[in-house]
């Protein structure tokens, strides 16, 4: 008997009648266009090719929880950050942020939208100016946005600012290449929290840090994130990072989202297969610097993903349905939302499925 009870409403992550919505995501897609020049499709005969790096996908974020977005490679968790901050326009599909949809947007129209959610990104050297001091690089969104009234006040700012992510207000005099990866993560976080924002997305922001170094600033940005009130859209690679972090979590493949779920069911109840093999993959969750075994299999090249079900080719699950027809998303009893034709069909078992190869379906 299948546990399926009703298809997904727009509302997968809703977590209680009283939540307030800060991001409302819809249907969102972005396509690229990977063409061949003109001339050489009139010679091959060949025609536009487009990429589909993000293509539909639903959720929902509540004020003050985190949502995170967890999958391989490639499968388009920057290309929604970047959607969602409005740094891409969506070819299909609304971001609506705080009741105000982004997408249609100016630049001019954005500004205050900014102020209220920052980006928080990976490589925190690349980020930072290397020729600006800590003042500047943090003073420059309270100028930008006029958040204070003279020069006083911004010094002011940046010091408590400095304070705030655990660094000194003396460190505002030096440079970026004079602190730690993890102390100028610290100063990301302080200048994205320069703006005073309601919203952070944050795109992989400890994968380029030390596991020890990694599990500070994850700790910093929670105790942040219950000082300020802050909403959280945290981006990852690694399953057991989004762990710590989230109330809800979004596993995505080749640009859908597989799985939304509850952190907690989505770790004790993962239902679909590619969920199922990410956690099995993860060899303890106090991260404790041991490797990751990848998922077996080539993630498919996203200009020609294959038919019906884009995970087939990797699932020993797999059926002739699987491979014409592509799964959509259908909500479960407790807030989860799965898009499987197995989950739906009641064919996939509960537990760990490493191991298991299609013959022995
Ligand atoms: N500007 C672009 N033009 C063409 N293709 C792009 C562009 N940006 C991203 N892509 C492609 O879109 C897909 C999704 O990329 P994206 O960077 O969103 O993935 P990701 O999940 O963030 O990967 P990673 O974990 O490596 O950061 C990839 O196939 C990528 O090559
Ligand atoms: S739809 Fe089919 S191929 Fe896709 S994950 Fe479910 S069982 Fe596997
Ligand atoms: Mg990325």
């Amino acid at each position: 008997m299948s546990e399926v009870a009703e298809k997904m409403s727009p509302d997968p992550t809703k977590i209680g009648a009283d939540a307030e919505t800060v991001l409302d995501v819809q249907g969102l897609k972005r396509y690229f266009d990977v063409s061949p020049p003109f001339l050489n499709r009139l010679i091959e005969r060949t025609d536009k090719a487009f990429l589909k790096a993000v293509d539909g996908i639903d959720f929902r974020i509540e004020r003050g929880e985190t949502f995170s977005l967890v999958g391989e490679s490639g499968c388009g968790k920057s290309t929604v950050a970047r959607l969602v901050v409005g740094l891409y326009s969506p070819t299909g599909g609304s971001v609506t942020f705080e009741g105000q949809e982004i997408g249609g947007l100016s630049r001019k129209e954005l500004v205050p939208v900014r102020r209220r959610m920052q980006m928080i990104f990976q490589d925190p050297y690349a980020s930072l100016n290397p020729r600006w001091r800590v003042e500047d690089i943090i003073a420059e969104p309270i100028r930008f946005f006029g958040l204070t009234n003279n020069n006083n006040e911004t010094l002011q700012r940046v010091g408590e600012l400095l304070q705030l992510v655990n660094l000194s207000p003396k460190d505002m005099e030096k440079y970026p290449h004079e602190f730690s990866g993890g102390q100028r993560q610290r100063i990301s976080i302080a200048r994205a929290l320069a703006s005073e924002p309601d919203f952070l997305v944050c795109d992989e922001p400890t994968s380029a840090l030390d596991v020890s170094v990694q599990a500070q600033i994850l700790n910093l940005m929670k105790d942040l994130q219950k000082r300020l009130n802050l909403t959280y859209l945290f981006i990852s690679h690694n399953l057991a990072v989004v762990y710590h972090m989230s109330d809800h979590i979004g596993v995505m493949y080749l640009g859908r989202l597989a799985e939304v779920a509850p952190a907690k069911t989505l770790f004790e109840k993962p239902r679909h297969p590619y969920t199922k093999l990410l956690l099995d993959t993860i060899p303890d969750l106090d991260m404790t610097g041991r490797e990751r075994v990848p998922v077996a299999g080539e993630v498919p090249n996203p200009i020609n993903p294959p038919s019906g079900c884009a995970f087939h080719p990797r699932c020993p699950f797999a059926n002739d349905r699987c491979k014409a027809e592509r799964p959509e998303p259908i909500k479960m009893p407790d807030g989860a939302a799965v898009a499987c034709h197995g989950v739906e069909e009641g064919r996939i078992p509960e537990g760990p499925i490493s191991g298991i190869a299609s013959q022995d379906i």
